[in-house]
Parts: C-alpha cells; sequence; structure tokens
C-alpha cells in the first residue's frame, strides 16, 4: 500500500477499505495489507479458488471514482484453466491472480469471506461470525538435500514459517509417521490442518493430506444431556450445519436423573467406569451415524465441542462424580478443557480431532448453563434478564451487563412428561396443545404429527397412523394451565369433582379427582387424564424453577425482572401465556417472554465456529456469582409458597391484563352440587 494517490485507489465493499497500491499488485495482495477478509488456502497459487472476488464496473459516485473496464489485469491463464476445470462464476476473478491496473472496486462475496457470519434461522441474541480454531493450509515443502540435511518436519516447519508466517507447530506421533509418505505422494506440496487454540499454545497439526486437498474440514457441537445427546456436523469453513441427529442418552439404565446416577456410582464399585464407557459408546455410534449420513471420512471430524451438566461433564471425561451428589458439591475442575479426541475413546473421528469443553459454572451449573451464557449474553444485557434453560434441573441465570447471577433447581422431569399417568415424551401421537373451553370445559387439542386440532375436519385421517398416544411436557403445561383458567382447578391445585366443576369430564379417582382429555378405551386405546399425582407433580417442577428465580431476584435486590428468555428443546416449544398461567416463571409482560430454542446447543456451535468465544466465555463464568439453592434457607420458603397456581403471595399484575383465573377453592362445601367457593378475581 502506498499514500501516493497518483497510484490506483482499491476499495473493497462490502467492509469499505480503501488504499492506493502500485499496478501491478494482485487484489489478494492488496486485501491482506488492508486487513479485508478474503480467503485463501493456496496462498496465492491460483489452485484454491478460495480468493475469488467480483470487480464492479462504472461510475461510483459514492465511492468518488470511476472504474474503467481494464482495471483489472486480463483473465490469465491460471483463471483459465480453473474455469476449464471447476468453473468460475460469472463476473468472478481469482484475487490472487488478478491485480491493479487502474482504480477498481471490488466485491468479496460471502464465500470468500474467512470470518463471515453464519446466517441463523431463529432470532438469537448473538449472530456467530466464523472464526474457527482449525485452518488449511496449503505449503509446498523442499525437497531433501543431502549436502543440507534436515527431517522432513523442519522442512514443512520452514515452509509454513515462509509461505504463512506461521513459527513453530507441534505433531502428534500418528500423524510424524504418515509425513514421510504424504509428502513425496505430494510430490513435496501438502495440505495441514493447523488447530491454532485461544491459549497462544503452538499450532499443533491435526492433518494431513497430499497435494491440496478437496476436503471440506467439520466440527461436532454436542450437547450432551442426561436424557439425549445431540449432535450438530458443521462445516468448519463456513459454519453450515451439514447434518444434526441425537441418540438417547444410554446412561439412563443406570438412573433416569442425574442424582440417581451419582448414587449408582457410590453404591457400586466402578459404577462411574460403566456409565463412562455406556456414553462413549454412545458417542461412537452416533458419530459413526453422522459420517455415514454425511457420507464424509471419520478424519475430516477435526473439532468437537460439548456442553454439558457437570455430572455429565465427569461422567463424558471419566470422573467420578460423587461429590457432586453432597455438599459443597465439588468438581475435579470447573475449568475449560481441551483435549484430543483419543483421550475421551472417540474412535469414529481423527484421533487427533481436538475435543473443547465449556467451563461449569459450579457444581449443580454446568458447562451447559456457560453455553447459554454464550448464547443468551446476558451479561451484555442492558435489561434485567431472566434465562430459564428447563429440563430435568432447571439452570437459572439473572443478570445484566454489571452483574450475573446463576443457580440450579431440581425439577424433576415433571416437563419433560416423565412421573406424569398420561405423559410421554414429544414424539408423533403426543398431546402437545389443548384448549379447554371455560364455558362447556369440553377440550380440544393438536397431537404432535399433525396440525389440525381435534374438533377440526379431517382429524381422524390426521391421526390414523400415530393415534393419541398421551401428553408431552408442553401439552401437560397447557393442559394444567387450561384447566385453571377453566375453573376446574383451584388456586392450591385441587382438581373439582363433576358437581362442582360442572362437567361429566371430572371423574373420581380414589379420593381425588382427575380429568379427562380422552378416553379411547372402548376401542382399546388409551384414556388420556390429567390426575390429581399430575398437578402434584406439576406443582412440585414448577415451585422448584419459580424458587430458583425468587432467590436469585432476592440476591439481585429485585422484585421484578425485565425479561424472561425461555431455553432448552423444552422452552421452544411451551406457550409463554400457560407457562406464567402456571406460575412457572415470574410475572412479566408476556411479550417480553421469549423462546431461545437449543440456546445451549447454540453455545457449543458458538464455540466451535469461534475460538475467540471459547477465551471469552472462560473470563465471562468468572464473574457470575453462583447462587446455592440446596442450603439456601429462602428457597424453600419461596418453594413453599409458588405450590399455588399461580403463586400464594406474589402479585401477577402483567398476567392479569391478560388472563382472569377464576378464583376457587374446592377443598370446601363437600362436593355438593355447585359447591367450592366461586369468586372470580384478575389474576
Ligand atoms: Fe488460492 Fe487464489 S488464493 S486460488
Amino acid at each position: 500500500m502506498t499514500d501516493q494517490s497518483s497510484d490506483p485507489l482499491v476499495i473493497f465493499t462490502p467492509s469499505g477499505k480503501r488504499g492506493h497500491f502500485p499496478t501491478g499488485t494482485p487484489i489478494l495482495t492488496a486485501a491482506r495489507q488492508l486487513g479485508v477478509d478474503l480467503d485463501s488456502v493456496c496462498g496465492g497459487r491460483g489452485i484454491c479458488s478460495k480468493c475469488q472476488i467480483t470487480p464492479s464496473y462504472g461510475e461510483f459516485s459514492k465511492h468518488g471514482v470511476t472504474v474503467r473496464d481494464d482495471a483489472l489485469s486480463d483473465w490469465n491463464a491460471v483463471e483459465q484453466r480453473y474455469d476449464d476445470k471447476r468453473g468460475l462464476p460469472k463476473g468472478r476473478r481469482l484475487g490472487c491472480q488478478a491485480t491493479v491496473q487502474g482504480d477498481v472496486v471490488i466485491d468479496v462475496p460471502p464465500e470468500s469471506q474467512v470470518h463471515r457470519q453464519v446466517v441463523r434461522k431463529a432470532a438469537a441474541a448473538r449472530d456467530i461470525i466464523m472464526d474457527p480454531a482449525t485452518h488449511l493450509y496449503f505449503v509446498e515443502v523442499d525437497q531433501p538435500d543431502m549436502h543440507e540435511p534436515t527431517g522432513d518436519l523442519e522442512r514443512l516447519e520452514r515452509a509454513l514459517r515462509e509461505q504463512w508466517q506461521i513459527d513453530a507447530i507441534s505433531a502428534d506421533l500418528s500423524l510424524l509417521a504418515r509425513l514421510q509418505e504424504v509428502l513425496r505422494k505430494g510430490n513435496w506440496t501438502v495440505t495441514v490442518a493447523l488447530h491454532q487454540s485461544h491459549r497462544d499454545e503452538t499450532p499443533r497439526l491435526l492433518e494431513i493430506w497430499p497435494g491440496l486437498t478437496e476436503d471440506r474440514i467439520y466440527g461436532l457441537a454436542i450437547d450432551l444431556g442426561s436424557t439425549t445427546i445431540a449432535a450438530h456436523l458443521c462445516d468448519l469453513r463456513n459454519g453450515e450445519v451439514k447434518l444434526s441427529s441425537g441418540v438417547m442418552n444410554p446412561q439412563i439404565r443406570f438412573g433416569e436423573d442425574l442424582m440417581s446416577r451419582v448414587s449408582y456410582a457410590m453404591m457400586n464399585p466402578g459404577g462411574e467406569a460403566e456409565m463412562t464407557q455406556a456414553v462413549r459408546t454412545a458417542l461412537n455410534a452416533l458419530t459413526d451415524s453422522i459420517t455415514t449420513e454425511a457420507e464424509i471420512r471419520p478424519n475430516q471430524i477435526l473439532e468437537t465441542v460439548f456442553v454439558c451438566n457437570p455430572v455429565m461433564h465427569h461422567l463424558l471425561l471419566g470422573l467420578n462424580p460423587v461429590e457432586l451428589g453432597q455438599a459443597p458439591f465439588a468438581l475435579v475442575t470447573s475449568e475449560a478443557m481441551s483435549l484430543p479426541a483419543r483421550d475421551l475413546d472417540l474412535t469414529a473421528m481423527n484421533p487427533n480431532a481436538q475435543v473443547y469443553l465449556l467451563p461449569c459454572i459450579a457444581g449443580h451449573v454446568g458447562a451447559d448453563a456457560a453455553a447459554v451464557t454464550l448464547a443468551e449474553a446476558p451479561d451484555k444485557s442492558e435489561d434485567l434478564v431472566l434465562v430459564v434453560d428447563v429440563g430435568t434441573n432447571a439452570e437459572i441465570q439473572l443478570g445484566n451487563k454489571s452483574r450475573v447471577l446463576a443457580c440450579s433447581s431440581p425439577t424433576g422431569p415433571a416437563f419433560e412428561g416423565a412421573q406424569i399417568s398420561s405423559g410421554q415424551r414429544a414424539a408423533p401421537g403426543a398431546i402437545e396443545r389443548i384448549e379447554i373451553n371455560p364455558e362447556t370445559k369440553e377440550p380440544r387439542f393438536r397431537v404432535i404429527g399433525s396440525d389440525l386440532w381435534s374438533d377440526e375436519e379431517g382429524f381422524d385421517l390426521a391421526i390414523a397412523t400415530t393415534g393419541i398416544t398421551g401428553i408431552c411436557g408442553s401439552g401437560i403445561i397447557e393442559a394444567v394451565a387450561e384447566m385453571r383458567m377453566a375453573g376446574l382447578l383451584d388456586s392450591r391445585g385441587l382438581i373439582g369433582s363433576a358437581e362442582q366443576t360442572g362437567t361429566p369430564r371430572s371423574v373420581p379417582e380414589g379420593r381425588t379427582h382427575a380429568y379427562l382429555i380422552h378416553d379411547a378405551s372402548a376401542e382399546g386405546g388409551p384414556k388420556i387424564m390429567v390426575t390429581q399425582g399430575d398437578i402434584r407433580a406439576i406443582q412440585l417442577a414448577k415451585s422448584a424453577l419459580y424458587a430458583g428465580a425468587r432467590l436469585l431476584m432476592d440476591e439481585m435486590g429485585v422484585d421484578k425482572v425485565d425479561r424472561v428468555v425461555l431455553a432448552g428443546a423444552f422452552g421452544a416449544h411451551i406457550s409463554t401465556k400457560h407457562a406464567m398461567v402456571l406460575g412457572m416463571i415470574p410475572d412479566a409482560p408476556l411479550d417480553k417472554v421469549t423462546s431461545a430454542g437449543n440456546a445451549a446447543g447454540t453455545g457449543a456451535r458458538i464455540a466451535l465456529c469461534n475460538v475467540g468465544a471459547r477465551r471469552e466465555i472462560e473470563t465471562t463464568v468468572r464473574k457470575i456469582t453462583k447462587v446455592e439453592t440446596a442450603i439456601e434457607p429462602k428457597f424453600q420458603e419461596h418453594f413453599v409458597n409458588a405450590n399455588a397456581i399461580p403463586h400464594a403471595t406474589d402479585p401477577f399484575p402483567e398476567l392479569a391484563k391478560v388472563v382472569t383465573l377464576p378464583d376457587l377453592d374446592f377443598n370446601t362445601g363437600g362436593g355438593g352440587a355447585g359447591g367450592g367457593r366461586r369468586r372470580r378475581r384478575r389474576g
């Protein structure tokens, strides 16, 4: 770049960067000098085509330049060869071949940008900017010379130094064993995958290919949950999710929830090793099915990021989780971890693949919560945001730019449809939405697998193959909230009798009552009901969640929050209005309650695609204040008060603006006709 305004002016879009360059300067060189984001794997040799640019010609009054037709050098033989072999889109040039001849405006298309933004479908707190830890470099390596004896690795290092300004690399023995053969096969040219961690370590050689590889390189972002394991296969060049897949966590056979798995490890010598082996085997099977379905080779997976709760974290790493089962809930380490895949016996990917585990926030608040922090960024929020990741354990964060608090609350599996009489996992046939007419007390519902409501024409046909099999987590929340709104359930959580509610759908169940949603028993099908026991299970779960949130609000010294974000796959499906009628979350304007989908999975993808985000989250988690619900006496008080629907003492003024809840008490009046006191009140 020169200061000489007599030299041609090169303007890059969309960055707007500009500078003067002597005639004959390659566009790639100009881009590098200006710090313009223009990709290159071959280092300007005209073989990788990553440096494609689009020159624009004509009058640009905005930039104050006129670009003549001959502003760039002529189309050359290298470009022609590439065009013949692979085809260059019309109007494109190779940035390393086209040189500056006059003032020019150059557009860098998204696919030629290294740090491109990954397009995300759902509205999310932050975008993913590509800046992965692993990159490909093509190098020409000197041949050995008897007069100047040096090893092949030293000459590869020299080539990287001279051609890419990379000082030194470290390489595992397994790669050294292949180096000589690959160098000779590639006729002294190779592509290397180098991993540069965020900790300023020497770049690590992960893979080598003869010549210029056509292979794409991939990473896995894995959300390792207690119930399910979900993995996204991401292209490490552009962040695209090529495939998503999941399996059940086979550790379920050792215990449904986390604490029962910890007790399995306590009661059975070697139990933790069994669970470690079970989850690693499942991860290998999942990776295997992903590579097969995506039609890639295992060696192309060079990075994996895990997010998980502390117990899963320890069991994945082969660490004993028993200390996590009792106060003071000490982790072996809460630090982020980087290690090779082979250390975790992950054999279905490149053995040199680098595994990164996000840091844990505390003994009960894991790397999955850290991933949610990364995705939802409460630490950058102007207003006070409550982020709730609903699962078997709810992980709750409350904060804004100045302070973030976190805790975990044992909600149990009721929100996932477990421990509910007609409960089931979210699968075709499960009731996921329900409405109850407050006048007739008649339900209408929708099941997973069909968009039709049960009272719409064609419903029976639409569900013919799946049937109506049960209620999933989002369905049970809606059912309980609808029952409350329709006057079938009082604020203490008692289901009224047929006499009290005026509907034969209130059926006796021992000494209590149940609400009958669907009865297919005549045809040998199920009777789908919400029983008093179900209501109790939901009350326990929602009280734990609310009490956790309330505890954080106490600690923060506030009585209300500005907005609420529901994270987790489950959070994506629940109706915010119903969640608030139930009193799962503190009162807030309904339009300020949003769902973030699988935020932990998004956080894993961010950490996979952007190495700087790893540094960022490691710093952020240190600043989060952890609140331990298990030893906090106030928690019990909040829990008891939160048992009522929506709440015994806290007002819900925002909810009252949109919903009027009948004020009922089914515990009096002895169940006679019209029994039960009935008043109407707001909220
Ligand atoms: Fe590889 Fe231009 S940099 S083709």
